[in-house]
């Protein structure tokens, strides 16, 4: 009895440490415009990765809570009227209130 105690003990520590490293697993930063390989002419947009896990549930962008598919399909990313404007980033910085959230330079750094 005592020991199967421990055992389940032992197994939720583990479960404990495996969350944690596939959290810290993420990339840090990440370059969208490398990734989605987008040809424009505004400088690269380097997306704060570990910053938006601190801020937000990853269940705000991911399908599951371990990261993955984003919950948002994006397929426009030409133009003003892309999918990260209308579809991801912009909707959640005007929901939360980001200071600058739509301003060019806060996504756009030179
Ligand atoms: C504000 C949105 C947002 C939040 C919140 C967020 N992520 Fe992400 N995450 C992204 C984006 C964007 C990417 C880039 C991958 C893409 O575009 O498909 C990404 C990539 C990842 C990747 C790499 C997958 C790959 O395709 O290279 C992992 C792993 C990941 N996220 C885990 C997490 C976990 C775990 C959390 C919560 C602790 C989290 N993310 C929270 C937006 C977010
Ligand atoms: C689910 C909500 C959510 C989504 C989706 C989201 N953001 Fe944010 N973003 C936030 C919040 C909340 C903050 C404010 C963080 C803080 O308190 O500093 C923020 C802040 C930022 C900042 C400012 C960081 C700084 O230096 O202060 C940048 C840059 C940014 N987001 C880029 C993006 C980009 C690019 C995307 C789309 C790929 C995106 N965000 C999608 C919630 C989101
Ligand atoms: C919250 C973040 C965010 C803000 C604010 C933002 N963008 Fe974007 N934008 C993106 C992301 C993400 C992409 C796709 C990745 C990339 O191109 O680096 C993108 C792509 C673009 C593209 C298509 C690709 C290209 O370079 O031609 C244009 C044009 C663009 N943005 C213009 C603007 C302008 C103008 C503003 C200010 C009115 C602005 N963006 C504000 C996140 C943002």
């Amino acid at each position: 009895m005592k020991k199967q105690i421990v055992c389940l003990m032992a197994a939720g520590i583990m479960a404990g440490v495996s969350a944690v490293a596939m959290a810290s697993g993420a990339p840090e930063t990440i370059n969208l415009m490398e990734k989605y390989g987008i040809k424009g002419k505004k400088p690269a947009v380097i997306f704060p990765h570990k910053l938006h896990q601190e801020k937000n549930k990853c269940t705000d962008c991911h399908t599951s809570d371990k990261g993955g598919a984003l919950k948002v399909k994006i397929e426009k990313t030409t133009g003003m009227s892309n999918d990260f404007h209308k579809k991801f980033c912009w909707p959640c910085h005007v929901e939360k209130k980001v200071p600058k959230g739509k301003a060019c330079g806060t996504c756009h750094k030179k």
